[in-house]
């Protein structure tokens, strides 16, 4: 069993639950509008009696933080105050490691070198010579477009070369199935709101990225999750998820999935399919990680399936530039018209101007060049975490893909070891995050390209309490 979490032993126990709650709403992890735990799961995560869980809601309630929704739960009240920088509540945080910025910028603003638990790569890794020459290139053109609104399905070359690319993974489409979005985060907004409505469950991989869960829960979705193991997700329990809850949507990253860089196993990827068609539901795959398969050589199961029942979405936030929030998704064809008037309606359209430059890049042979050189970089940074992860006492998961994570299990809170790593300056992604329901988790995420030998001899130290003699 893994370890609780500790309330603050110089308050009484409903103030600790209502301290423990209030810091986890001021760091963003439970969002405006999103269900808190249900009152018997907290007393359980936190070892104590739900009558304690129920007094500590209760304050939290007469207090504006939170409202309570007969036979449905507590939620976050959209009036509920965050911590601002210089709140003196943020005094009484100990150690806040994952408030606001965790979710949104915190990345950023720590260098990579201290930022073991980073989701991104080194820009030194990603910086492409010849982007300054893209910009220019589509910077001469500019006269021609930016005075419109462009096409709304987005720039028809980088629609054509993405379906060009579909065609060598073994998915055939074409362009008038594809629309461009804001990146994968937009893609998945959409296709929730255009699937979904207020109180529908949908299905997410635990563990899995955080965002995702977060942002599904905002649209007021019920977001129950299935295990993942090394060859997706467990079927029996999915099974039981799709016979119990009836979701209509099933999203996963199914390639260097994020945090475990699993990929999905055929005859797995089969028995999802059956079940997708089964209950009628669709999947949302988001295959971010592509550009670090080595030769695009995986399965999807957008491959298996060819659009029937798969909405598929890619990007380069990872591979190329986060900034320029160019993503593309592919979708069943019935729904298309739907997904176009969705776009309309939200942002109208996305910005050509990074369309274009997206292509120019895409298309040259630099940006080939240089993904293959982060594709060895990756698989050499695995094989030094699987020398190296030993030497402290950690095992280096076997089916691990060279994708950017690794999972390792520490055999400890992993939510205490980030407070005390974020005491040291270092930033680290516990278990918790990746689980949609924030349970205590033992897991880390560790980010190959950025977790140092400096932080592996802390990490080594503060599992075996030697950092602490
Ligand atoms: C699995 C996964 N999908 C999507 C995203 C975000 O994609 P985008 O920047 O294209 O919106 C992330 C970001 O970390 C991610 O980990």
């Amino acid at each position: 069993m893994v370890e609780t979490y500790t309330l603050n032993s110089n308050l009484t126990k409903t103030a600790a639950v209502a301290e423990w709650l209030q810091q986890r709403i001021d760091w963003q992890i439970y969002l405006p509008n999103q269900r808190v735990p249900s009152v018997r799961k907290l007393a359980k995560l936190l070892d104590i009696s739900s009558f304690t869980v129920v007094q500590a809601y209760e304050q939290l309630v007469a207090t504006n933080v939170l409202i309570a929704k007969p036979s449905s739960g507590y939620y976050v009240n959209t009036q509920a105050k965050l911590a601002q920088p210089n709140d003196d509540k943020r005094a009484v945080i100990k150690s806040p490691v994952i408030d606001t910025r965790w979710l949104l910028q915190v990345f950023n603003s720590t260098p990579h070198h201290r930022s073991p638990g980073s989701g991104t790569l080194p820009n030194s890794w990603v910086r492409n010579d010849k982007m300054e020459w893209a910009i220019r290139q589509v910077t001469q053109q500019a006269d021609d477009f930016i005075y419109n609104y462009g096409s709304i399905q987005g720039y028809l070359p980088l629609r054509q070369q993405f379906v060009q690319h579909l065609n060598t993974l073994g998915m055939q489409t074409h362009a008038e199935n594809v629309i461009t979005t804001a990146g994968v985060s937009q893609a998945v907004t959409m296709i929730g709101r255009l699937l979904t409505q207020i109180g529908d469950t949908v299905l997410v991989d635990a563990p899995g990225w955080y965002w995702l869960t977060s942002c599904l829960q905002q649209q007021g979705l019920n977001v129950v999750s299935v295990k993942r193991d090394y060859q997706g997700p467990n079927i029996e329990q999915m099974e039981k998820m799709f016979a119990t809850y009836r979701p209509k949507l099933y999203l996963t990253n199914s390639v260097l999935h994020n945090p475990t860089s699993y990929n999905l196993h055929p005859a797995r990827a089969h028995q999802v399919l059956n079940l997708i068609h089964k209950y009628d539901a669709y999947i949302f795959e988001d295959d971010l990680y592509a550009p670090f398969v080595p030769n695009g050589q995986a399965l999807r199961y957008a491959s298996l399936d060819q659009f029937e029942r798969v909405f598929y979405a890619a990007g380069f936030s990872k591979s190329m530039a986060s900034g320029w929030r160019v993503g593309m998704l592919v979708c069943p064809e019935k729904f298309i018209d739907d997904v176009i008037r969705s776009k309309i309606l939200s942002n109208s359209n996305t910005p050509e101007f990074g369309e274009r430059v997206v292509h120019r890049l895409w298309t040259h042979g630099e940006y080939r060049r240089q993904i293959k050189k982060v594709q060895q970089q990756l698989y050499a940074a695995h094989e030094r975490l699987r020398e190296a992860l030993p030497k402290i006492g950690l095992i280096y998961p076997e089916h691990t893909q060279a994708g950017m994570f690794v999972w390792v299990d520490t055999g400890q809170d992993t939510g205490e070891l980030a407070l005390q790593a974020y005491k040291e300056g270092w930033l680290v992604a516990p278990g918790h995050l990746f689980n949609p329901d924030a349970i205590a988790s033992t897991h880390l995420r560790l980010n190959v390209s950025t977790t140092s030998d400096e932080f592996l001899d802390w990490l080594g130290g503060y599992l075996s309490g030697s950092n602490y003699e």
